[in-house]
């Protein structure tokens, strides 16, 4: 398979290093956790569907999560934006342990209340 993305529930309000290691079944907060296309199928639209499909699962498997969060670099940043993804502030240096020589940003999507959590 030439892409890959993954991701794990968390119980605070954004992405956090800890998030990688820890999924909490519970948690309301989707945090994506990697995001990878082979060199030779880049820039063919291949990310672009992962993340509308992940976005998809989530708001249709809904079950309390509130946000999608994770962090990225800033060259991708208008690229989330055009996913719909809101651009929040530069990343706690301290959550990316190993990755210090890279300025990091968090993103977040809010998943649309669904009909499913009044009832
Ligand atoms: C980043 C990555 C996942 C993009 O995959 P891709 O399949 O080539 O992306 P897509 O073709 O679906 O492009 C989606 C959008 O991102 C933009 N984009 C893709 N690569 C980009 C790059 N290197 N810099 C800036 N924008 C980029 C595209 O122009 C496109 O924008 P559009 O709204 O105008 O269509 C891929 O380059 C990769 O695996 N990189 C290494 C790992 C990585 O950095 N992962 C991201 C972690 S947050």
């Amino acid at each position: 398979m030439p892409r890959f993305a993954c991701a794990t529930l968390s119980s605070g309000s954004k992405w956090t290093h800890d998030s990688l290691f820890n999924h909490e079944p519970e948690g309301a907060v989707a945090c994506l956790q990697s995001l990878c296309v082979y060199p030779e199928f880049r820039k063919m639209g291949i990310a672009k569907a992962l993340v509308k499909h992940l976005v998809k699962h989530i708001e249709d498997n809904h079950n309390g999560v509130t946000n999608m969060c994770f962090v990225c670099e800033a060259h991708l940043i208008p690229a989330y934006r055009r996913m719909g993804f809101t651009y929040v502030g530069p990343a706690d240096p301290s959550c990316l342990s190993g990755e210090e020589s890279s300025q990091w940003y968090d993103m977040e999507y809010r998943v649309p209340a669904s009909p499913k959590d009044s009832e």
